[in-house]
């Protein structure tokens, strides 16, 4: 895909190529954005992007996606157009009266689909970086939810506060460092969604290998290993759901 549209701002592809800034404003017309970017790649631990304004300046939108309003600002906080599936995906494996905690939230990309779309009790959403939890506040608004806790911080310190029927691991540098600490706050019973990217030839073992081995004496079920998209050349990223009894 050479560009992809969020909201009102066109995100080009690194090797989307154009001549002049005519060019630009052709192409905003033709899609009806405000604003064209470029994203190098997503930095360090908040997911932060490094990027290019080529053209007008605003980069704060509002994206619709599955019936779910994401205001964000695309300057300040990522936007992965490929775990659009997943996010739906999610939401309706929720079954109702569940506690959920999304340890990784950024700007509510799983709990907003889930507080729109289930009949959850609660959702539990901790976010370290003040951009994507600004946005993830205002998401909670704007989607007109009651039942969102937003929590500022490291996962790593608050999880343990809590204790869910189901836990989204929607974070894919060193997810596994999180896996103790995510089983812990697991209800008897209940279901991780562990995200991680890995290489093709260990997809079939590594992710399983480091939940059992963070499990204790733990009964892990596999219920499913879900490819969610192509992370790098041979590196795929998978999400693992599994039960925890
Ligand atoms: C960007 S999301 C992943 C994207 C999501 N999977 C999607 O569907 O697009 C990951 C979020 O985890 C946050 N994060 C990273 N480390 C964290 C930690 N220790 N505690 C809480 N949040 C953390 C990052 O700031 C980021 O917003």
């Amino acid at each position: 895909m050479k560009w992809k549209r969020i909201g009102n701002v066109l995100i080009l592809d690194s090797k989307f190529h154009y001549e002049s800034y005519e060019d630009l404003q052709v192409l905003s017309k033709k899609h009806n954005v405000k604003t064209i970017m470029k994203i190098d790649y997503i930095q360090g631990t908040k997911r932060e992007p490094v990027y290019n304004i080529l053209y007008g300046n605003e980069t704060e939108t509002i994206h619709k996606e599955n019936s779910c309003l994401f205001k964000l600002d695309l300057s300040k906080v990522m936007w992965s157009k490929g775990n659009n599936n997943e996010r739906l995906r999610i939401a309706k494996l929720v079954e109702d009266n569940e506690v959920v905690l999304d340890m990784f939230a950024g700007i509510g990309y799983f709990s907003i689909p889930i507080g729109v779309h289930s009949n959850a009790k609660h959702i539990y959403s901790i976010e370290i970086n003040p951009n994507s939890y600004f946005y993830l506040c205002e998401n909670i608004k704007l989607n007109k939810l009651d039942n969102i806790t937003p929590i500022l911080g490291d996962c790593m310190v608050h999880a343990p506060k809590y204790k869910a029927d189901r836990i989204i691991m929607g974070y894919v540098k060193t997810t596994h460092h999180y896996l103790n600490v995510a089983i812990n706050s697991l209800n008897e019973g209940g279901i991780l969604h562990y995200h991680e990217t890995v290489p093709e030839k260990l997809m079939n073992t590594r992710p399983l290998e480091r939940i059992i081995s963070q499990a204790g004496n733990r009964e892990v079920e596999l219920l499913k290993l879900n490819k969610i998209k192509k992370y790098a050349p041979g590196v795929e990223h998978v999400v693992l759901d599994v039960k925890v009894n």
